[in-house]
């Protein structure tokens, strides 16, 4: 093991930023196929890793929202949430938050229920086992109504006390943040917090709308947030969590090589950037191979890799007393290594 691997793996760390949707790997989407007789559009594993070469976000959307459709039952959903929570373990996540997108499920006639129960039981199980916490944000699909993500909140509120946050995610450009004014103030009216995916595709507008008019207490992605010189010099002043992806970001031609990736200089420009997977079965890697990649393509320092732990950690929906302990031993493991 590298150096770098040893310590980047026994630094405390908040994952921030995943889709459960996006963790479905390919093993498990053929047995999930096989126990429910469903086809996939792909004959085997490696012809479907094979399709995994994505010119944009809606040519990796057209393809996940396919392969969700072989998540029927909550055996299905408890499987997937653990395995992904194993491997998290693994690789020094302490907390997760994890997205889900009901509207991808109920569309499909599974229940609502289905879904939450099945990743909730994982989460306990991960809980139990590993002492890793957890929240669950459900995220409306901005390409479908207002009308939608409203219905879906009703559902959202029957499960009230299984999950903390809504969020935003799919199709970006042409769909801006203020479409779904309405429903984000109703979710915070009932005390559930807000995330939204801005600034990946979409314009660095999106980013400030989000924040203005969403209210939201993270931005999912954000990287064009460096268009706006006022907008960066916002983000640095109210430390503004930013979830950044980087094999999403390369995988999805965001940038073309993780080289040009803009995060150590948004790092230096005093924002507080995390490190996220994203959609890891679709994307190249978990949580360790993004702060690898980018530890490598960006030279960056074991102080930059704390600071990005310690951002993940206080940006969390944790309280005071667990970001005090979880940055304390991110100290604890600074000063050993
Ligand atoms: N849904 C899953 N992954 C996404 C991403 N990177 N951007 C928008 N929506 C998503
Ligand atoms: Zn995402």
């Amino acid at each position: 093991m590298r150096p770098e691997e040893a310590y980047i793996r026994t630094l405390p760390k908040a994952e921030l930023h995943l889709h459960i949707e996006g963790t479905l790997e390919p093993e498990l989407a053929f047995r999930l196929a096989q126990k429910h007789r469903v086809s996939l559009p792909h004959a085997s594993v490696a012809e479907l890793r094979a399709a995994y070469d994505f010119t944009d976000l809606q040519s990796f959307l057209d393809l996940y929202y396919a392969l969700a459709d072989v998540l029927r039952d909550r055996q299905d959903f408890h499987d997937l949430a653990l395995s992904y929570l194993e491997r998290a373990h693994e690789q020094g996540v302490v907390h997760t938050e994890i997205f889900f997108d009901p509207q991808t499920h109920t569309a499909r006639g599974i229940e609502f229920g289905t879904v939450v129960e099945g990743l909730h039981g994982a989460l306990l199980e991960a809980e139990r086992r590993f002492g890793m916490t957890h929240r669950l944000i459900a995220c409306f699909l901005r390409h479908l109504s207002a009308q939608d993500a409203e219905r879906t909140l009703d559902e959202v509120l029957h499960y009230r006390e299984f999950i903390t946050a809504v969020g935003l995610d799919s199709s970006e450009r042409g769909h801006p943040p203020a479409k779904f004014a309405a429903v984000f103030a109703r979710a915070r009216r009932h005390g559930l917090l807000a995330v939204a995916h801005a600034g990946e595709e979409g314009p660095p507008e999106y980013i400030v709308e989000a924040l203005d008019v969403l209210q939201v207490q993270r931005i999912d992605h954000g990287v064009r947030c460096d268009e706006d010189p006022a907008l960066l010099q916002r983000l640095a002043r109210e430390r503004v969590t930013l979830t950044v992806c980087p094999l999403s970001n390369v995988k999805l031609c965001v940038f073309e090589h993780m080289t040009q990736h803009n995060l150590k200089r948004l790092l230096a420009a005093g924002l507080s950037v995390t490190v996220n997977s994203d959609d890891p079965a679709y994307f190249g890697g978990y949580i360790l191979e993004n702060y690898l990649a980018v530890a490598h393509a960006l030279e960056l320092t074991r102080e930059d890799l704390a600071s990005l732990a310690r951002n993940s950690i206080a940006g969390a929906f944790l309280d005071e007393e667990a970001k005090r302990r979880w940055l304390s031993a991110i100290d604890a493991c600074v000063a050993g290594a």
